[in-house]
C-alpha cells in the first residue's frame, strides 16, 4: 500500500493492473474481471483474478493476492521501489527522478544514444558488403549453400564483415572517433595499439534487443577459421544475459502461440522462423540466463528447449531446465534424431517434419527419464545415481500430487523394486516446502452473506463508512463470526481514520484470513446505501440475540436443576431477559 502523497500512491492512482498483469499473464474477460492461469503455481484451469476497478489480484487456488507492486515485486523478484519504476514503466506514469542527473549520467545517456546509431550504421555497411561487393559474392555463394537466399537475408539483416582489417572502421571515420568504434565492440586493440576492425572476413548476424535496436552482432567465420563464431563483447548497450537473439521479432508470435521454441544458435533460430514458426529465439553460446528467463516469462511460460543434440547440448538443456522451472515455467524438451541441430534438421527433413516432432516433444521429465535410462539402471548403484539426477527436478514440482505420479513414473521406467528406494523416492517426492494450499473456494464458505457483503462496504470509501464500523464495534457485533478477524483489523481502520481495503488490511491478517478477506474483495458488490447496511446489521444483531437466548436459556435450566435459585431474583432476571430477547427476535423476524 502506497503511502498518500507519495510517488508510489501517484503510480498506483494512474497504473492500470490490467495492462501489468497481463505483459505476465494472458488474461480473459470474465463478467467484471480478468482471469487467466496463475504465475504462481501450476495449473490447468485459471483460477487467477484480477479486479479492474479494485486493482488487484487473487489466485483461489494458491492465496496469492495483492496489489500491483507485489504483483511486479513476486514476478521479478525485486523490492518496491523497483516494482514502482517498472509499473510507472509499463503505463507510460512519468516519476520523477529521486534526483537530478548527474552530468556523468547525462554522457553516459548520450554515448548509449551514439552506440546505437552506430550499430545501425555498422549494420547498414555490412549489409551493403554483402550486397554488392566481390568479397560479398562469396559470402553469398556460402549462404546460398546453407539455402539462405536474399529474402532470408534481408528478413534476418544478415551482413558481411570484409577480410580488409580496417574497412569498418575507415567507413565511420567520418562520423566518429575510432576510440568510440572501439567502445562499441566494433574495433579491438592490438598489443602495439592499433586500431582495427573486431570482425573481418565473417558473415554478420545482428543481435537486436527487445525493443528492437541493433546492440550488437554474432559473426560467423566462412571458412574454418577459429573461433567459429565471434561475437560482440559485452558494451554499455549489450549485456549478454539479458538479450534473446530474435525476440524483438518473435515476441508477438510468442504472446499468441503461448508457447516459445528456444534453441542455441543463430542459423537454428532462421531455420526455425523461416518454416513459418516464429516464435523462436536463440541464447546464444551462453547458457540460458535467469534474466533472460524473467524476460521470457513476461510473454509465455511455455518453453521447449530444442538444443543441439550432442554432449554440450545435454548440458545445456539440464542447466536451463533447472532455471526454467524455478520461474514456473511449463517446459518440454525436443532432442532432435540423427545428432541434428534445428537448421540441419529442417534442411534435410523438412519443415513439417520438424513440426510434427515439435508438437510430440516431451514433458522435460520424460526426456530426463530417458536420459537417466541411457546412463544405465541395471545396478543398484546406478539406479541410486539416476533417482538423485532427477529428484531435484521432481522436487521442483509445485503441486503434490504431480510430484507423486512422476515419482511412481520415474520408480516404474527405472525399475526400482528395491524397498529402500522406493522409500528415498517417496520421501523426496513428498518432501517439497511451498505445498500448493488448499482447494479453490473452501475457504470461506462459513462466512454468511452478510458478514461478507459488511466487509466490503468497509472496505469501499463509503460515506457512512465510519458510522458503520461504530455500530459494529459498539455492539462487538463482529465477535463469533467467521470474519472476526478480518472484520476487527477493518474496524481499527476505520478508527484509525486510515484506508481499509484488502491490500493494506491484508498485512495484518494470517493466511486464512487473508485468502478469505481477497476472496471477499472479489465479489462483485452493487454500491452500498445505508438501508443496506442496517439490514446486514439486522442478521448479525438477530444472531447474537439467538446466541444469548440459548445462553439465558441454559442459565435458566441450571439454575432450576441445582434448586439453587436463593430468593428467585436471579431466576426473575433470567426469565425477564429471555423474555425480552424473544420479543425482539419476533419483531424483527426477517
Ligand atoms: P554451434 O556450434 O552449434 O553453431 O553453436 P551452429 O549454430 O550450429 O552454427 P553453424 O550451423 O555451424 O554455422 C551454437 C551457437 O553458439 C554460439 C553461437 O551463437 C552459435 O550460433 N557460438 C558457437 C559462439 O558464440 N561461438 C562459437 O565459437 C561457437
Ligand atoms: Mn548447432
Amino acid at each position: 500500500m502506497a503511502e498518500a502523497g507519495s510517488v508510489a500512491d501517484r503510480v498506483e492512482q494512474q497504473a492500470d493492473i490490467v495492462r501489468v498483469v497481463g505483459e505476465y499473464v494472458r488474461l480473459k474477460k470474465n463478467g467484471q474481471n480478468f482471469t487467466g492461469l496463475c504465475p504462481f503455481h501450476s495449473e490447468k484451469t485459471p483460477s487467477f483474478a484480477v479486479h479492474p476497478v479494485k486493482q488487484i489480484y487473487h489466485c483461489f487456488g494458491c492465496g496469492a493476492g495483492g496489489d500491483v507492486f507485489k504483483f511486479v515485486m513476486e514476478m521479478d523478484k525485486c523490492d518496491f521501489m523497483e516494482a514502482v519504476r517498472t509499473v510507472a514503466d509499463k503505463c507510460g506514469i512519468a516519476i520523477p527522478r529521486s534526483r537530478e542527473r548527474s552530468p556523468e549520467e547525462r554522457r553516459e545517456q548520450q554515448q548509449r544514444t551514439v552506440l546505437v546509431e552506430l550499430h545501425r550504421e555498422a549494420m547498414a555497411f555490412f549489409a551493403r558488403q554483402l550486397e554488392s561487393t566481390a568479397e560479398g559474392k562469396a559470402a553469398r555463394g556460402y549462404l546460398a549453400d546453407r539455402g539462405l537466399d536474399a529474402e532470408a537475408i534481408a528478413r534476418f539483416g544478415l551482413g558481411y564483415a570484409p577480410s580488409g582489417g580496417d574497412a569498418l572502421l575507415r567507413h565511420l571515420k567520418t562520423k566518429c572517433p575510432d576510440k568510440l568504434v572501439e567502445l562499441a565492440g566494433l574495433a579491438s586493440r592490438d598489443p602495439s595499439g592499433r586500431v582495427h576492425d573486431r570482425f573481418r572476413r565473417r558473415i554478420m548476424f545482428p543481435i537486436s534487443n527487445e525493443s528492437g535496436k541493433v546492440v550488437a552482432f554474432g559473426g560467423r567465420a566462412l571458412g574454418d577459421d577459429l573461433p567459429k563464431y565471434l561475437n560482440s563483447p559485452e558494451t554499455p548497450i549489450y549485456v549478454k544475459s539479458g538479450v534473446l537473439y530474435h525476440l524483438d521479432h518473435a515476441k508477438e508470435a510468442i504472446r499468441a502461440a503461448d508457447a516459445t521454441i528456444l534453441v542455441e544458435g543463430y542459423m537454428d533460430t532462421i531455420a526455425v522462423a523461416r518454416v513459418g514458426i516464429s516464435n523462436v529465439v536463440a541464447s546464444c553460446g551462453t547458457s540460458l540466463t535467469e534474466m533472460q528467463v524473467k524476460l521470457l516469462s513476461r510473454f509465455s511460460r511455455r518453453v521447449v528447449v530444442n538444443y543441439d543434440p550432442d554432449a554440450a547440448g545435454q548440458a545445456a538443456t539440464e542447466r536451463s531446465l533447472s532455471i526454467l522451472l524455478e520461474h514456473n515455467c511449463d517446459v518440454r524438451v525436443l532432442a532432435l534424431p540423427g545428432g541434428k541441430d534445428p537448421d540441419t534438421f529442417i534442411r534435410t527433413e523438412g519443415g513439417a517434419a520438424y513440426r510434427k516432432l515439435l508438437e510430440g516433444a516431451p514433458a522435460y521429465l520424460d526426456y530426463l527419464i530417458g536420459r537417466a535410462r541411457q546412463l544405465g539402471v541395471a545396478s543398484v548403484e546406478q539406479k541410486l545415481r539416476a533417482m538423485n539426477f532427477l529428484m531435484p527436478f521432481v522436487q521442483r514440482i509445485p503441486n503434490a500430487l504431480l510430484r507423486s505420479e512422476w515419482a511412481s513414473r520415474i520408480a516404474q521406467q527405472l525399475r526400482v523394486d528395491e524397498p529402500v528406494l522406493r522409500e528415498a523416492l517417496r520421501r523426496a517426492a513428498a518432501g517439497r516446502r511451498s505445498e500448493v494450499k488448499t482447494q479453490p473456494g473452501l475457504v470461506g464458505r462459513a462466512a454468511k452473506p452478510a458478514e461478507r457483503r459488511l466487509v466490503q462496504m468497509l472496505m469501499e470509501e463509503s460515506d457512512f463508512r465510519e458510522r458503520l464500523g461504530r455500530e459494529i464495534r459498539a455492539h462487538q457485533l463482529h465477535l463469533g463470526l467467521e470474519t472476526e478477524r478480518i472484520l476487527g483489523a477493518l474496524l481499527e481502520a476505520c478508527a484509525a481514520g486510515t484506508t481499509a481495503d484488502a491490500v493494506s488490511v491484508a498485512p495484518k491478517l494470517e493466511e486464512y484470513d487473508r485468502r478469505l478477506l481477497f476472496e471477499i474483495a472479489f465479489e462483485s458488490g452493487a454500491e452500498a446505501s445505508w438501508e443496506e447496511a442496517e439490514s446486514c446489521l439486522e442478521v448479525l444483531r438477530r444472531r447474537k440475540s439467538e446466541e444469548e437466548l440459548a445462553s439465558v436459556q441454559q442459565q435458566i435450566e441450571a439454575c432450576v436443576g441445582s434448586g439453587s435459585g436463593g430468593d428467585g431474583e436471579e431466576l426473575r432476571a433470567l426469565q425477564a431477559r429471555k423474555l425480552e430477547l424473544r420479543r425482539r427476535l419476533a419483531s424483527t423476524a426477517p
